[in-house]
């Protein structure tokens, strides 16, 4: 059987790494990257660490409005798919990349499947909610990482093609921790002591596309009396540059580059507290028993919150430095995501196309 895997932003190259592995012990798989992320450190860095082939193709579409970028690989991805006759073409998650893919494939005859279906945050003012139902709606087989998902999509009337498969990002983590224990020097590099540093991620466009959210969120993370490590997306290192936000953020907080996999799980597995607005983030500091804050009004990852791992603080810059100080490590954690074999599940299921 012949996969074509679509992939093109940083969390999908992880993704698809724990995915690959499995699938290319019993199938053929031709990797198409959309050039959606780029940079060495979003893009690149996985590849080398990860030991993923390198993709068999590259569209090249780079950095656009939502509309522009997304037709762009539309386009380029329908002609991949036409010259590679593919069996199934294989979707992570919720970027443009994966709707391109999704709206591409829907309209060919490979069937459309969908890791990490069933999603939802139940905000519309999202980008990438409107990515999810649309790919989820368009999709034939449908991976869902929980319980949750499966229902959601029930409740969208989305019943055939579904199976709960658990989430390929516990496999990821699974595969990273100790590779990363052995092999990263982050911590020494950056001179910070297990438990004693808070470890922050901020990329989602509603926080860095708007000065009074970007502002409350770093005030509230430099107010914070442990050293604050930000490994900063590109997109928010542009507006705090554009803000005039970006000295005296690197003054207060150690402001890097984003870095690599295995040093970021490091750096998540020794945080004494995660504060992120990610997604795959809030998620990996479950995995990885780290409590997490989350600066955004709502999450699709409820489950974290439930089980008391994951507080959700919005932009409140109060909320935020009350959540850092007080987030604790439950005595109990619950396993809502599977068993960290999703990957190989995911690959058995693809037999059936
Ligand atoms: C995208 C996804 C988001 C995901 C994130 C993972 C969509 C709608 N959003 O958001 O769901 O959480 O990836 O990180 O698909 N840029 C660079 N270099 C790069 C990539 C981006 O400088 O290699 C800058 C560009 O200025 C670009 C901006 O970041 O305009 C945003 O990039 P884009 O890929 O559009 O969205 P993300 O914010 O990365
Ligand atoms: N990540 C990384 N280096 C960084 C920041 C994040 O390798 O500097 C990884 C992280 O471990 C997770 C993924 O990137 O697996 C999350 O991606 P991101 O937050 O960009 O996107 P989201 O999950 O919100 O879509």
């Amino acid at each position: 059987m012949k996969i074509l895997t679509v992939v093109g932003a940083r969390p999908q190259f992880i993704k698809a790494a724990a995915v690959s592995r499995e699938i290319r012990r019993r199938h053929d798989e031709v990797l198409v990257h959309t050039g959606q992320h780029y940079d060495e450190e979003m893009s690149d860095v996985f590849f080398d660490e990860l030991g993923i082939p390198e993709p068999d193709d590259n569209l090249g579409v780079g950095s656009d409005s939502h509309g522009a970028q997304t037709a762009e690989m539309l386009a380029g991805l329908e002609n991949r798919i036409a010259a590679e006759t593919p069996d199934a073409v294989l979707v992570y998650g919720d970027t443009n990349s994966t709707l391109a893919a999704a709206i591409a494939t829907s309209k060919m005859d490979p069937a459309l499947a969908h890791v990490e279906a069933g999603l939802r945050s139940y905000n519309r003012e999202m980008p990438e909610e409107i990515n999810r139902v649309l790919t989820d709606h368009a999709a034939d087989l449908l991976f869902a990482p929980s319980r949750r998902a499966v229902e959601n999509l029930r409740a969208e009337g989305v019943t055939e093609g579904v199976h709960e498969a658990g989430d390929v990002m516990y496999d990821a983590v699974l595969w990273a921790r100790d590779r990363a224990k052995d092999h990263s020097t982050i911590l020494a590099e950056l001179g910070v002591e297990s438990g004693e540093y808070v470890l922050a991620t901020v990329h989602r466009a509603a926080n860095t596309d708007d000065p009074k959210r970007l502002a409350a969120i770093l005030d509230a993370l430099a107010d914070d009396s442990r050293e604050v490590v930000l490994p900063a997306h590109p997109r928010t290192v542009n507006r705090m540059r554009e803000y005039g936000m970006y000295d005296d953020a690197t003054e207060k907080l150690t402001l890097i580059d984003p870095v690599g996999y295995l040093d970021f799980v490091r750096l998540q597995d020794e945080a004494d507290v995660v504060a992120t607005d990610s997604g795959g983030v809030q998620k990996e500091a479950f995995f990885l028993d780290t409590p997490c804050v989350t600066m955004r009004e709502e999450t699709e990852w409820r489950e974290t919150v439930e089980a008391g791992w994951n507080t959700l603080v919005g932009a409140d810059d109060d909320a935020i430095r009350r959540a850092l100080t007080t987030a604790e490590r439950p005595a109990d954690k619950p396993e809502p995501y599977g068993d960290g074999t999703a990957a190989a599940t995911i690959t058995d299921l693809l037999d059936d196309v």
